[in-house]
């Protein structure tokens, strides 16, 4: 049997579409396990501040759908202190909260384990768009991030070729190359631009010529900006072998939109399986989806290992941008 009454629940770092469907599955475990919610506002801040609403099944009503997070986020500096992590602490005793599930990055779960080591029990649950967290497959928002680019893609190679025109355009992921590596396959480009594979941009400007001589309308470049951003690789590519590209930087709209059905599932998933991880006693872990099923994994392991791209991924995409 567990002492824990009363669960407390945050999201902290960048919003990912789907974080909104993790604290809705945590409060209908919560409630089908009899016990209560209080969501705190804006990640850690809001811990600090004592702020929050009361979470019940209705507050949590027609959640699924929406992107972004119905608690606010951000990332906060004063909790990377002791006093800051003290007042949190504080706030947790005087809401009678008795665990914590965090819904963030790993940059979030650092504050959780930090909270985690001072007597807090937490679990994490995996949620940024960047897919860089060991320990699940995939993150939360990484999904709906991937098919909001393919979307957009697709409609600039709709202009791209109208105009015989090469595109370069950039993806978000921080040190991370899986929103570009995935969006260039899924949308065929002809090369994506990743931190974790040097380039060589002669090679590249050798393939669009290649392209061009057979009769391509139009070519595409993805790059991530953990490796360069485009406004380089265009202006590298005009240097070296004199080819105008056009430039879009899609920046945050990769974040927003309703969740796909694959995110809404896994934040369903994940944040039941974040509430029964802390009734079994399992604490300072992050739940996450590995090969299909959900595991839990110590978070001091999440930071002991750099989650790296699938090798077969790197040499699909080389072989269909040809
Ligand atoms: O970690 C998610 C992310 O969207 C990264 O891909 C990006 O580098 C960063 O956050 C942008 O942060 P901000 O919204 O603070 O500009």
């Amino acid at each position: 049997m567990s002492n824990i009454k009363r669960i407390g629940v945050l999201t902290s770092g960048g919003d990912a579409p789907g974080m909104n469907s993790a604290i809705r599955a945590v409060v209908h475990e919560a409630a089908e396990k009899g016990l209560s919610v209080f969501g705190f506002s804006r990640g850690f801040n809001g811990l600090i501040d004592n702020e929050g609403i009361e979470l019940d099944l209705k507050a949590v009503g027609g959640l699924l759908q929406r992107g972004g997070t119905m608690l606010l986020s951000a990332r906060s500096d004063e909790f990377k202190t002791p006093e800051g992590r003290k007042t949190a602490r504080q706030s947790l005793e005087k809401r009678k909260v008795d665990a914590l599930v965090v819904i963030g990055g790993d940059g979030s779960f650092k504050g959780a384990q930090l909270l985690e080591e001072e007597g807090v029990a937490v679990a994490g649950v995996p949620a940024t768009i960047d897919n860089d967290i060991y320990g699940t497959d995939m993150a939360i928002g990484v999904d709906t991030a991937l098919n909001t680019i393919v979307e957009v893609v697709d409609k600039i190679k709709d202009t791209a070729s109208s105009l015989e025109r090469t595109f370069v355009i950039e993806t978000m992921g921080r040190d991370s190359g899986y929103l570009a590596l995935m969006s260039a396959i899924a949308t065929g480009a002809e090369a994506a631009i990743i931190p974790e594979v040097p380039y060589d941009l002669e090679k590249i400007a050798r393939r669009l010529y290649d392209r061009y001589q057979r009769g391509a309308t139009n070519s595409i470049i993805i790059v991530a900006e953990g490796a360069s951003s485009a406004y380089e690789i265009s202006r590298k590519l005009a240097k070296i072998a004199s080819i105008e590209t056009k430039i879009t930087v899609l920046g945050h709209l990769q974040r927003g939109g309703s969740p796909s059905a694959f995110d809404r599932l896994l934040g369903s998933r994940l944040g039941t399986a974040a509430v029964e991880a802390l009734l079994r006693g399992e604490s300072g872990v992050m739940v996450g989806l590995v090969k299909r099923g959900v595991e839990t994994t110590p978070l001091a392991e999440v930071f002991r290992h750099q989650k790296t791209l699938d090798k077969r991924s790197i040499e699909l995409a080389e072989i269909l941008s040809k």
